[in-house]
């Protein structure tokens, strides 16, 4: 080590400063030294990734990368002649998807199944988010993987997208401020992120060849702003092109998103990457500046060099794109000689899981039955996933964890008893289940071979609920202080939910309504838990118990994060990020969702077009921006609980509201006190209402900003500041191609949800236009949802 590097670590460490030996012992790449030295193919492949087996031309080298941390997704492409190494890109949103078996070791590579992403959003604690990412990153950086492929916000645009568990919200500020925490978080480990899907993938069904038909507007103010938000405030290393096409161009083709809108007017300088095989013209990819294509494919290589030979593809771009994966590779861990542990501190990341998920739950109704009186000691769980909770949704935003705490371990560990007797029946009547759906699955996967693999992936069927005779559930009742029943759903990456996943099912029905009917005349409550990824409906049968919970799919140690909040050891401050429509037909989008299509559209129509069916070769948008609470409350459609909703044990009361003008920008306080004994946090959501909204074709009102108190003792309070910048009340005017602020009286409402208005603020608001550029134009006129 030479003098001067000892001298500064000397320093470092005698300043108590860590970040000073970072800087020292970066290594660097000569860029334009080691693209000199690069042929054509290798270009070619670096920009390319290894493929996977048989695709990129050069098994030694998939064999070679794909060792270095088996069951990531992929890794770029090694030129060790040129020093650099293969670095590898690993799932996912809930946590690091690796292999946790390894072939000939007898070490375990098990990673923390956190919360799942609705979740986390649920939680509305940017801070606590940001924790739970800086947990995540050192089980990347510890397990050897530089890029995580998270987080991921799509907009839930439906209720019914399989991938709505991995995502959000319905609102874009919500969307990006999570994803903001999150990537910080993980980035604080010095590994990188890959925020995904860019853009629109708001579907799953035919979801590598679905155009997704959106208006200008529309994609600027919903499904656009998120990603503007979380990348200018973040700077995630990596951004993922989503597998759609927008207005007629694949994502990873189109210049206009990649360069124009990315680069040029949100100034992001990391690098861009395809989602896996997402895309077809590897030349268009390359010259729309998708740097690098995951996990490459043997046609890609040959379209980049055949498209520099025939100059097709301006080798210019193609060295551009490189040089973006240079930067990306000089960054990782790999690149810098981190030796990884395989060590990440999992027990205190299940303590980061386990508080979290309680955070985030959302309490959704409660008369008196939560928490748990002193006297509840025994409690009769009811439902097929009380014994066996999901811990998140499948395909990519799947964690192969070590285990899950369910409901009945999660009681246990709180102290409570629970009916043995009924735990048997369970236990018994689930293994039944499972060997039936296991000869279904092996049935489907020989009589359609196609369908094998497919099947691999898919949210395995939830069995039918388990229903008790009058007799037996008197017989629980009198021996138990309370019931609880748990609803479950799962889903996942490839398939859509559909309307019957949406609703309850017969048996469901039944068992809430026996069990709350038994168990009330007992004189004993009964708490309704969802464990669950997205909205369900709630409308027909919410009056039946005292209490409901949504648990969201809670991670690993989802049963102790629930009893934590049943039992009042943490009080829940959760709020819905989504509505719940009273009817899955209420969202308005339904009218042109692809509800109930086959799944295998997707897989067997991969690179080209399926049958010309709508809503699932192409999409209208026709609700336009009228998104989630965006159209429910501008067109005053009931809902069953509506955006920003969610309860505590504590009480809150709002006082003092003030708006203050500080220069062209809003700065608005309140007070909030705790007026109950028990202790709690309040989320502060701070909407605005433009003038004359209605004849200017603007939602009734829109989040600008969000706060969240501290945990409030009995009596205190805390006064919360928001900001609202004057650009940030801008709508997107697409004759104009401009964002547009018109002058006017804006209110400026400070509400406990979307529905639940506290204090109304006017604000005087002067005008505004920022031009950009006329780009993403819809192919064809739409006819667009106007109120
Ligand atoms: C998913 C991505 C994921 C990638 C790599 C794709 O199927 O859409 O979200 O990161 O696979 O596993």
């Amino acid at each position: 080590m030479k003098k001067t590097v000892l001298f500064l670590l000397a320093v470092a460490i005698l300043s108590g400063c860590t970040t000073a030996d970072k800087s020292v012992t970066k290594k660097t790449i000569n860029k334009k030294e080691t693209l000199a030295k690069m042929s054509l193919e290798d270009k070619a492949h670096f920009v390319i990734g290894t493929g996977m087996a048989g695709f990129s031309g050069n098994d030694a080298v998939i064999g070679a990368t794909r060792n270095l941390v088996p069951g990531a997704a992929g890794t770029t492409y090694p030129l060790e002649a040129l020093g650099l190494p293969a670095i590898v890109l690993a799932d996912g949103p809930a946590g690091l998807r690796i292999d946790p078996i390894r072939r000939n070791d007898s070490i375990t590579y098990y990673c923390t199944h956190f919360p799942i992403g609705t979740l986390l959003a649920s939680t509305w604690n940017t801070q606590l988010i940001e924790e739970v990412g800086q947990a995540i990153g050192e089980e990347v950086k510890e397990y050897g993987v530089d890029v995580l492929l998270a987080p991921a916000l799509n907009i839930m645009r439906n209720p019914l997208c399989g991938r709505n568990f991995e995502y959000y919200s319905e609102d874009p500020l919500v969307a990006g401020k999570t994803a903001a925490a999150y990537i910080t978080g993980v980035q604080k480990n010095d590994v990188g992120t890959s925020i995904k899907h860019f853009a629109a993938n708001n579907q799953e069904t035919n979801r590598m060849n679905n155009d997704a038909h959106i208006s200008q507007r529309a994609l600027r103010e919903i499904y656009l702003k998120g990603f503007e938000i979380a990348i200018k405030e973040s700077k995630p290393w990596t951004v993922m092109t989503s597998y759609n096409y927008i207005n007629g161009a694949y994502t990873s083709e189109s210049k206009e998103l990649v360069e124009t809108i990315l680069r040029d007017e949100w100034g992001y300088e990391g690098t861009v990457m395809t989602d896996w095989f997402g895309g077809k013209d590897g030349a268009i990819q390359m010259w729309a500046g998708n740097d690098m294509l995951q996990p490459g494919k043997v046609e890609q290589f040959d379209s980049i060099v055949a498209g520099v030979k025939s100059g097709k593809l301006a080798e210019a771009d193609l060295d551009r794109n490189v040089a973006r994966v240079l930067n990306l590779v000089e960054k990782s861990p790999r690149f810098q000689g981190y030796q990884f542990s395989n060590k990440p501190d999992l027990k205190a990341h299940a303590e980061v899981t386990r508080q979290s998920a309680a955070e985030g739950m959302v309490l959704m109704k409660n008369e008196k039955a939560l928490p748990f009186a002193k006297n509840v000691k025994n409690v009769a769980l009811y439902g097929n996933t009380s014994y066996d909770f999901i811990a998140g949704g499948t395909g990519s935003g799947n964690v192969n964890h070590a285990y899950v705490v369910s409901l009945l371990d999660g009681l246990k560990n709180g102290g409570y008893t629970v009916s043995e007797e009924l735990k048997a029946t369970y236990e018994a009547y689930a293994d039944d289940c499972k060997k039936k759906t296991e000869e279904e699955i092996k049935a489907a996967a020989k009589n359609n071979p196609g369908n094998a693999m497919l099947l691999r992936f898919m949210p395995r069927p939830l069995p039918a609920e388990k229903l008790f005779t009058a007799n037996e559930l008197k017989k629980q009742a009198a021996a138990s202080d309370i019931a609880v029943i748990t609803l479950g759903r799962i889903s996942g990456e490839f398939m859509d939910r559909s309307e019957k996943d949406f609703n309850l099912s017969d048996s469901e029905r039944q068992l809430i309504s026996q069990v709350c009917d038994v168990y009330h005349k007992a004189g004993k409550q009964v708490v309704v838990l969802l464990n669950i990824g997205g909205v369900i409906e709630t409308a027909s049968w919410k009056d039946l118990p005292d209490a409901i919970l949504c648990a969201w799919q809670a991670g690993q140690e989802g049963g102790n994060s629930v009893v934590d909040v049943l039992s009042g050891k943490q009080t829940p401050s959760g709020k819905f990020t989504m509505t719940w429509p009273v009817k899955f037909t209420d969202a308005y989008s339904s009218k042109n969702f692809p509800i109930d299509q086959d799944p295998r559209i997707d897989m067997m129509n991969q690179g080209k077009k399926s049958s010309d069916v709508r809503n699932v070769d192409y999409t209208d948008y026709e609700e336009d921006i009228y998104v989630g609470y965006r159209y429910y409350d501008s067109f005053d459609v009931p809902v069953s609980y509506p955006f920003g909703y969610g309860l505590s044990y504590a009480t809150f009361e709002y006082s003092n509201a003030k708006l203050a003008a500080q220069g062209e920008d809003f700065e608005v306080t309140v007070t909030v006190k705790n007026t109950s004994k028990s202790e709690g946090k309040e989320v502060v959501e701070l909407y605005v209402a433009a003038p004359d909204s209605k004849a200017a074709n603007k939602p009734a009102k829109e989040l600008k900003a969000f706060a969240k108190t501290k945990l409030l003792k009995p009596g205190e309070s805390e006064t919360l500041t928001l900001h609202v910048k004057a650009a940030d009340l801008a709508s997107f005017d697409a004759d104009a191609s401009a964002w547009v602020v018109d002058e006017g009286e804006y209110q400026f409402l400070i509400g406990a949800s979307a529905q639940d208005i506290k204090a109304t603020l006017p604000a005087a608001v002067k005008a505004q236009k920022t031009k950009v550029n006329d780009v993403l134009k819809p192919q064809a006129p739409m006819i667009l949802l106007r109120r």
